[in-house]
């Protein structure tokens, strides 16, 4: 298989006690190397379900998620977060930064997970974190930042790995158009120069247009726009 990522007949419901609520219905995805694609659809139509899917976060209902040829239903937690620290970035909606840490430790976090050496790690952070605009806020913890700073650290917390796919869910959000732009620049830069995919979730039809392809979200379905 030379896809990175395959959704192949994937229904996802959540369950909250005795209610069922139907998100995504028999949906296919197959995203490449190097490809870039935009998930829009109307809020609550299950864009940020169907990425946790695709991180491996979640487990579809029925259907099955390959990583990179690997079905992910039949590996343990263990082996899917390992796979996905080797593989993945992901900017979530809701930043999920951890709030005893600094910016840039929180950025240096995923190097220094997979065992590189601490100064090294630091150094790139504190480069990524220039890039972000943010050099002034290195020592800074979530509390003491803006949303959009925040949003900026959890950017480049998802870019410093250099991840052969990102999943990004609104990563512009929060952000004002210089921003935003300067942060999809290194989104796009990273898709570009090292071939990696990128599949991001926005409402901003001009940003989807900087997408090769751009799905829609419907119904549980996906379908090209
Ligand atoms: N834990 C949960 N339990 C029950 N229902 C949930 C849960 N999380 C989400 N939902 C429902 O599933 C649907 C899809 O949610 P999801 O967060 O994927 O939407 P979304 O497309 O990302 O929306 P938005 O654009 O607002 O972020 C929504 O209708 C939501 O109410
Ligand atoms: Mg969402």
């Amino acid at each position: 298989m030379n896809n990175l990522i395959e959704c192949q007949q994937v229904s996802y419901h959540y369950n909250s006690g005795k209610i069922k609520t139907p998100v995504l219905e028999a949906l296919n995805l197959s995203i490449s190397s190097g490809e870039s694609i935009a998930i829009l659809g109307q809020s609550g139509c299950g864009k940020s379900t169907l990425l946790n899917l695709l991180g491996g976060m979640s487990q579809p209902s029925k259907g099955k998620v390959h990583l990179n040829g690997t079905n992910l239903g039949q590996l343990s937690e263990d082996k899917i977060t390992e796979l996905r620290a080797q593989h993945l970035g992901f900017v979530y909606q809701f930043h999920h930064l951890l709030k005893d840490f600094s910016a840039l430790d929180n950025v240096a976090m995923p190097l220094l997970i997979r065992g590189d050496d601490k100064q090294v790690a630091l150094t790139s952070a504190g480069e990524l974190l220039s890039k972000v605009g943010l050099k002034d806020r290195l020592d800074h913890r979530p509390a003491e930042l803006s949303g959009g700073e925040r949003q900026r650290v959890a950017i480049a917390r998802a870019l410093i790995t250099q991840p052969s796919c990102l999943l990004a869910d609104e990563p512009t959000g929060n952000l004002d158009a210089k921003n935003a732009a300067d942060v999809l620049g290194l989104m796009i830069e990273l898709n570009q120069a090292q071939n990696s995919a990128l599949v991001m979730v926005t409402h901003d039809k001009k940003i989807a247009q900087k997408m090769q392809r751009i799905l829609i979200l419907e119904n549980g379905q996906l379908s090209e726009s």
